[in-house]
């Protein structure tokens, strides 16, 4: 009798033990996950010049690179992302790992980097600033933050004057509203593939004269109104797997001259009237 009874208490305590053991490991597992990162990084010492123009190339003379690739914890992330900007002209970031358990922030630090790129670094959250009363960006020619899990249009994009290109593709958003872009009057290229985009709209009127590339394709639109886009560059428009889409409103080939015209049997609902008097 005692001796079973000392036997149990022993197997109890024995699995009790294990299954702690096994807890502790797990939790260990979660928190030293590595995740692959590759990071490019210029600082240039002498920052008197103020904005951002056609051609800018970092003097070599005082410009600093640096590379590193790494399979870093998510605090080793944390801490590469969090990067002194002060003097920082150039980031750019990319994973190939699965990072669907990296949970990620950044916030951009107003007319200091002239390009940013982190793709596939786990970003939930991105912000611009802050900023000093009405002051903008004329700094930040290239935001490309693909394959992230951003919801929401960073806050401070309205304030960016000197963007040639927003890549935000394979992210989350649902919401897009243009007219957050408008003093980025010079603006080439918009990426918005692969999100959830319900709404792709605008207030006022938006003028792009350099926009070549917009790519709204893999996305929820239901409905699309361009009556208030003014983009007479406009060449390359994907607009493609929006299957529920079935017009555009205010398109025509004398207000989009360059594009070459939509796939009749392709992946959206065309009201095949419609789509004849725009071809
Ligand atoms: C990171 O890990 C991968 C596979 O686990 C390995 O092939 C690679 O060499 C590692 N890279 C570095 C820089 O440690
Ligand atoms: C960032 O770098 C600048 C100059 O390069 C320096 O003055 C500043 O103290 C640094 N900030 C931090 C938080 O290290
Ligand atoms: C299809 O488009 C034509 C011309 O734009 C329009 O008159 C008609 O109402 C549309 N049909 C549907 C079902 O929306």
């Amino acid at each position: 009798m005692t001796v079973t009874l000392a036997a149990t208490i022993c197997l109890l305590l024995l699995l009790v033990g294990i299954g702690s053991d096994a807890a502790q490991r797990s939790s260990t597992k979660v928190a030293t996950q590595r995740y692959h990162l590759e990071w490019n990084r210029m600082q240039e010492t002498d920052q008197s010049w103020r904005c951002w123009t056609e051609g800018y190339r970092p003097n070599a003379a005082n410009a600093n690179k640096m590379h590193e690739t790494t399979n870093g914890t998510e605090a080793e992330v944390r801490r590469i992302l969090g990067f002194n900007q002060s003097s920082t002209v150039l980031f750019m970031a990319n994973s190939n790992s699965d990072n669907q358990n990296l949970r990620t922030e950044f916030t951009v630090t107003p007319n200091r980097m002239v390009r940013l790129t982190l793709d596939n670094v786990g970003l939930e959250r991105l912000q611009i600033g802050p900023f000093v009363g009405n002051e903008n960006d004329c700094r930040l020619a290239d935001l490309s933050v693909p394959r992230n899990r951003l919801s929401e249009v960073p806050q401070g994009l309205e304030r960016l004057t000197v963007l040639r290109k927003l890549d935000m593709r394979q992210n989350a958003l649902v919401r897009f509203p243009l007219d957050r872009l408008r003093k980025a009057t010079q603006l080439k290229r918009l990426l918005l593939a692969h999100n959830q985009l319900e709404a792709f709209v605008t207030e006022d009127l938006v003028t792009f004269e350099a926009l070549q590339e917009l790519d709204l394709s893999h996305n929820r639109l239901k409905t699309l109104d361009s009556t208030r886009w003014s983009a007479p560059a406009l060449a390359s428009f994907h607009v493609d797997h929006n299957r529920m889409l079935n017009a555009i409103e205010g398109w025509s080939k004398t207000r989009f001259p360059l594009v070459r015209g939509f796939d009749p049997a392709g992946t959206n609902n065309w009201n095949q009237t419609w789509l004849k008097s725009v071809q």
